[in-house]
């Protein structure tokens, strides 16, 4: 699966640019404030239909331009997928797959898969558990296909059940009728995430069972709720328990939409106990060995944008980053301001594009390694 091309228009401060990339490597360069992490943000974009910079969409529109368009070409297996992405000021969208408007972004979605590793992904990640569950819930999403209708249908139902908690409403009927359906899908959520636990785990594993800060990793899945049988009415009694603090709450404080991925070492939080180096490293492995699961289970092969990988990592971590993405199947996008400080580390071809002030140019020639 490989982003073959990408055509912008008006996005941040890329006027206009016309570009074909390189099946594996593509390495974007250039200095401070040049458009390298736009190029990544308009990718993204294409793949969950949100940035991963702002939540107000019309900032990525270029200043005085009333409109941004992005179109792609995807070459996944033997098909070739167009896919167009239009939104103005006013917040009018339009998404095309092959020519035909899309209603739902989540089908972009499923269709490209796309992970992130930014310099804040590494903050966020070992900060709070948002970020972990949404690393850990996109790798189900495209290895279970069950998954997301249950985990919109719970959404919908948590919903539901937090208004009246906010609303302040006594305990009755309602609540009878949406919490049979939260402990259901609760359940299934769980079951679903228990086993895709196993999978990843095993992936980690085999990726780094040659980094000594490494060995003794464990991964481990917090639920949300105290699970021992695992079943619906364990979960009910819970919610029941835990009502009238629910109440004062004003939300739901038990459930999957609490569930945490935890990481130890020989049993020690990995933030308490690896640098930030190691844990950058650990970043990286869960990013591979999770791409490596959805090539594997998912038959797609995720795209990686890496912006900015050089920062605070010392040689012997990255030459450690690069064992891991040496081993990874898929397309990779990669910021640096110098080519120098990613071409060393790299044994596979690559393309390497130059920004400034906004204008890209492919300066390799024949797609081989410059
Ligand atoms: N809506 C917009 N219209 C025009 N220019 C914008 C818009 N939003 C941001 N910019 C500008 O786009 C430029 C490129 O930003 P970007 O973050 O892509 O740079 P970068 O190459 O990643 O830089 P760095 O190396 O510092 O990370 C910045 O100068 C920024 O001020
Ligand atoms: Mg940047």
């Amino acid at each position: 699966m490989a982003l073959t091309s990408l055509h912008l228009n008006d996005f941040r401060n890329i006027r206009q640019a016309q570009l074909e990339f390189h099946p594996d490597w593509n390495l974007i360069c250039g200095a401070n404030g040049s458009g390298k992490t736009s190029l990544l943000e308009a990718i993204y974009l294409l793949a969950h239909g949100r940035s991963f910079r702002t939540g107000k969409p019309h900032k990525v529109i270029r200043h005085e331009q009333t409109q941004y368009t992005l179109f792609a070409r995807v070459d996944w297996s033997m098909q070739q997928i167009a896919l167009g992405m239009q939104r103005d000021r006013q917040g009018d969208w339009q998404v095309r797959l092959n020519g035909e408007t899309v209603q739902r972004l989540a089908d972009c979605a499923s269709l490209l898969p796309v992970q992130l590793v930014q310099p804040e992904s590494f903050r966020l990640f070992f900060g709070g558990p948002k970020e972990r569950r949404q690393f850990f819930d996109l790798g189900l999403f495209h290895v279970e296909p069950s998954f997301y209708e249950i985990w919109l249908r719970f959404h919908k139902v948590l919903k539901q059940r937090n208004a009246l908690l906010k609303s302040r409403q006594a305990y009755g009927a309602q609540y009878q009728y949406w919490d049979q359906q939260f402990v259901e899908l609760a359940v299934r959520l769980q079951q679903l995430r228990q086993q895709y636990l196993q999978t990843l785990a095993a992936a980690l594993q085999a990726l780094t069972a040659d980094v000594t800060a490494l060995t003794g990793l464990q991964l481990e899945l917090a639920p949300g709720w105290q699970v021992r049988s695992g079943d619906a009415a364990e979960l009910w009694q819970q919610l029941q328990d835990s009502f009238s603090s629910d109440l004062k709450a004003g939300y739901s404080q038990l459930g999957p939409q609490k569930a945490d991925l935890r990481l130890k070492v020989d049993g020690e939080y990995v933030d308490d106990l690896l640098s930030r180096g190691q844990l950058k490293v650990l970043l990286f492995a869960l990013k591979v060995a999770q791409s490596n699961v959805i090539a594997q289970r998912g038959h797609k092969q995720p795209l990686l944008l890496i912006d900015d990988l050089a920062s605070e990592l010392d040689d012997q971590s990255k030459r450690q980053i690069f064992k891991f993405l040496a081993q990874l199947q898929s397309q990779v996008f990669i910021t640096a301001i110098e080519p120098d400080q990613i071409l060393p580390h790299l044994t596979q071809a690559a393309a390497l594009f130059h920004v400034e002030h906004g204008q890209i140019k492919r300066t390799d020639n024949d797609g081989r390694r410059t």
